[in-house]
């Protein structure tokens, strides 16, 4: 018998086998529709989330003092070549999971570019580990790095995400809790990704049909996962009524420092030197960035 699986294996070259194992199953019944509830119940979270947010939204005054450094220029770089990498990897998958789709691979143009993006995908963070090796690991181990504080902002988030109330929040260092988390789905995922992408990549006609099919449900859930996250990494950062300067940072590399004060205290007291209680230092205009990425 063949299931439905071995076509889409066909579509993108693997070998078309009657086994059904349990990777396959899960796959077909459990992964794909789950890859849209996921998708729809984020994007309509996000949407409830955006007119809650925007109805109590207080009005900024203008930011007036000087600015600091957020992201230097390498950084940013690798975080934009990455995105286009990232992107094309997720369209040319799309076309493969989801089944109706699957002619527009048809005739494998999608799954080349699909590998070219894969070499991006991967050149680009170690280009930039083996030029800045210090701060990559220091970013890294953002990721990693939990305390108390982060208990805290997680139970304080949802107010102030859906009400701008801050008086909760516990200052942060140069990364948000947040955003520490999205940092870590995009590690885990990263290597997931390489992982399984490299054995279906290089092994299709060695390695057992069965392994294949586990890689592909690997690869699938970390697609769900990491897919799902940027869409709210994409709505934090561009479009959240209080993260007003979040997209300014990650392109022009600078935010205002009462920006930098209100969202990363902890972060803005190291670089200008200001204490706890004593805001409105004047900072360290040659401070080099969060490090973080
Ligand atoms: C090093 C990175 C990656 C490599 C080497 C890789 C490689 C592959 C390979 C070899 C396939 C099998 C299809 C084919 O032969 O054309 C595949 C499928 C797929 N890839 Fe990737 N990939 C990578 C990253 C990503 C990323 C970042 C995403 C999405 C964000 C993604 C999403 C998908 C999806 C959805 C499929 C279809 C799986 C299915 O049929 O259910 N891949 N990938
Ligand atoms: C169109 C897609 C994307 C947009 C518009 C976008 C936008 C942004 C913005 C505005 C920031 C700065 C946030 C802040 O510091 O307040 C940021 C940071 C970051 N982005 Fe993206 N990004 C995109 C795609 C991605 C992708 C695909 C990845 C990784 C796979 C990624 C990983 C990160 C990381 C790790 C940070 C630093 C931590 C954080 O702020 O979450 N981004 N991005």
């Amino acid at each position: 018998m063949m299931y439905i699986l071995d076509d889409s294996l066909a579509v993108f070259g693997l070998p078309v086998s009657s086994v059904i194992s349990a990777a396959s199953l899960v796959r077909e019944e459990v992964i794909q529709p789950l890859g849209w509830v996921m998708g729809g119940i984020t994007l309509a979270g996000l949407g409830v989330n955006y007119l809650v947010a925007r109805a109590n939204a207080v009005k900024r005054k203008e930011m007036k003092r000087h600015e600091v450094v957020k992201y230097t220029g390498p950084v940013r770089i690798l975080h934009w070549v990455h995105t286009a990498a990232f992107v094309t990897l997720f369209l040319t998958g799309l076309v493969l999971f989801i089944p109706p789709l699957g002619f527009l691979a048809a005739d494998s143009l999608t799954r080349i570019i699909h590998r070219v993006a894969a070499v991006l995908f991967v050149a680009g963070p170690l280009v930039h580990l083996v030029a800045d090796w210090k701060r990559s690991w220091r970013g890294v181990g953002i990721a990693f790095i939990w305390g108390s504080e982060d208990i805290e902002w997680l139970r304080a988030a949802p107010r102030y995400y859906f009400t701008g109330e801050e008086e909760s929040m516990p200052p942060q260092g140069s990364m948000n809790t947040g955003q520490k988390m999205w940092w870590f789905i995009t590690l885990l995922s990263g290597v997931v990704f390489v992982i399984t992408g490299f054995i279906m990549w290089f092994f299709k006609t060695s390695a057992p049909v069965e392994l294949l099919q586990w890689m592909v449900l690997l690869h699938d859930i970390s697609f769900i996962v990491s897919g799902t996250m940027l869409f709210v990494h994409i709505y934090l950062g561009v479009f959240h009524p209080v993260m007003t300067e979040a997209w300014r940072s990650m392109a022009s590399g600078k935010i205002s420092a009462e920006y930098a004060e209100s969202h990363h205290a902890k972060w803005y007291r190291e670089i200008s030197g200001t204490e706890e209680g004593k805001p409105g230092g004047t900072g360290n205009k040659n401070n080099k960035g969060s490090g973080a990425g």
